[in-house]
């Protein structure tokens, strides 16, 4: 498989490109950086998913099996200190830079009978107190994957993961410390946080021939936080 790992740079994302790596699979990564990959066989595009015109580079891409797209956001905050200016944040990154992504490399997907997976969180399912920016973006992102997933079967299956608090840079102010750790992992009914593989596995799962019968589905891999007491 060809496949393109939006944020692939970092977190969840790194980790998909690593297992899909050691599965043989060609790999294209684009993000603003690649620092921690740059040791990686794979192309790096450099794009920031918030200017829309740096996303031009990905309509020369061709016959793509799979786009992941994993830039996301955890803006908490209580409701009355959001914003208008947060909600929109939130959105760009969320929401418009995934759609951005998409509408650029759909005639490569078409081209390549691929298949895309979104992130969404834990939150959108499991009301959770000082989300509500992050959780309406996601809301709309699992909109987005139902809407597309009957769009366009049966040629591209579309699909996304809700994680539950996952030990990356992106959740370091909620891990900063054995403390913070240890109620995180409590507050599980598997009693750990996620690690990036444990996201990245269903990702590649369902990018692959595992996932050839699964779309419009919003799968959370959150230990067993969104539907366990
Ligand atoms: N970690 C968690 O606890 C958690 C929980 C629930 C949901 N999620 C969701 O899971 C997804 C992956 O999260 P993660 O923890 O792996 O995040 P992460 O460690 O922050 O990685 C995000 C990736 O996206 C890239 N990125 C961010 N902003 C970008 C931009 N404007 N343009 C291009 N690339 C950009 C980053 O690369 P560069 O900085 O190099 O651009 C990086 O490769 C996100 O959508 C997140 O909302 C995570």
């Amino acid at each position: 498989m060809k496949v393109l790992v939006v944020g692939g740079s970092k977190g969840i994302g790194k980790a998909s490109v690593e297992l899909l790596l050691e599965e043989g699979h060609e790999v294209i990564v684009a993000s603003r950086s690649n620092n921690e990959i740059g040791h990686l066989p794979i192309e790096h595009i450099e794009v920031d998913v918030t200017d829309h015109d740096s996303l031009a580079a990905l309509e020369d891409l061709d016959e793509l099996q799979g786009v992941i797209y994993c830039p996301g956001s955890i803006n908490l905050k209580p409701f009355h200190r959001l914003k208008a200016e947060d909600f929109q944040a939130d959105f760009d990154l969320n929401v418009q830079g995934a759609i951005q992504v998409i509408q650029r490399t759909m005639p490569a997907l078409k081209e390549g009978k691929g298949s895309v997976v979104l992130f969404s969180t834990v939150a959108v399912q499991q009301g959770m107190s000082f989300h509500a920016s992050v959780a309406a973006s996601k809301g709309a992102l699992e909109g987005l994957t139902r809407s597309l997933a009957a769009e366009w079967a049966p040629t591209i299956r579309v699909n996304a993961i809700a994680p539950s608090l996952t030990d990356t840079s992106l959740a370091a102010g909620l891990l900063g410390n054995d403390k913070k750790r240890e109620a995180s992992a409590e507050r599980h009914p598997l009693k750990e946080v996620g690690s990036p593989e444990d996201i990245a596995r269903m990702a590649v799962h369902l990018i692959g021939d595992g996932g050839k019968w699964i779309s419009g589905q919003v799968f959370g891999i959150d230990g067993g936080m969104s539907r366990l007491r």
